[in-house]
């Protein structure tokens, strides 16, 4: 059932809005408004990050519809496992995967509710991705997740880590505006 604070959630501030597939999905399950902010405050970075990444390197190969559906979508399992909106856990991670499959989602765009809370060296782009963005939102910087994904960017390992460090930076620059947009909507909505 749609609530007034998801669609607020949602629809408001000037974070860019999620693909429609994933906000329909979020009413349809009924999200907790702030599980909708804090997927929105994910998607925006998701979003920049991609678009950087494509004009800076456009060797490099990675596929944004499904990162920026993967941030759209990727704590949905926390409708299941509400808890886990505000305290630490895994549980989540399996149930949203398992969540999208049951609404029909294909797996390659459902998978990222179950990677993105753990990321090794071989896991793909796309994965790493989404990762990254659910810690830069915030300014959470994570070396090993940084390096795995500077890799990908080939060349001299420094000068890669540098390269993605700047954008990095100017990512995790707008994170106190989103964790406030975030806070400001409730756990129960
Ligand atoms: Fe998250």
């Amino acid at each position: 059932m749609t609530t007034t604070g998801l669609e607020r959630a949602l629809n408001e501030s000037s974070l860019r809005p999620l693909p429609a597939t994933a906000a329909e999905l979020l009413r349809e399950v009924g999200a907790p408004p702030r599980l909708g902010a804090h997927l929105r405050a994910v998607h925006d970075v998701a979003w920049s990050l991609t678009d950087n990444l494509g004009r800076r390197r456009p060797d490099l190969e990675f596929d944004t519809t499904a990162v920026l559906f993967g941030a759209a979508t990727h704590d949905i399992g926390k409708v299941v496992h509400v808890r886990e909106l505000s305290a630490p856990g895994h549980a989540h991670e399996e149930a949203g995967r398992d969540l999208l499959l049951r609404y029909g989602i294909p797996a390659h765009l459902a998978r990222f509710a179950g990677s993105h809370g753990s990321w090794g060296a071989d896991a793909p782009l796309d994965d790493l991705l989404v990762s990254l963005a659910d810690k830069v939102w915030k300014a959470a910087r994570v070396e090993d997740l940084e390096q795995h994904v500077a890799t990908y960017l080939g060349g001299a390992p420094w000068q890669a880590f540098m390269e993605l460090d700047d954008l990095l930076q100017e990512l995790a620059a707008g994170a106190d505006e989103r964790l406030a947009f975030q806070a400001s909507y409730p756990i129960v909505g």
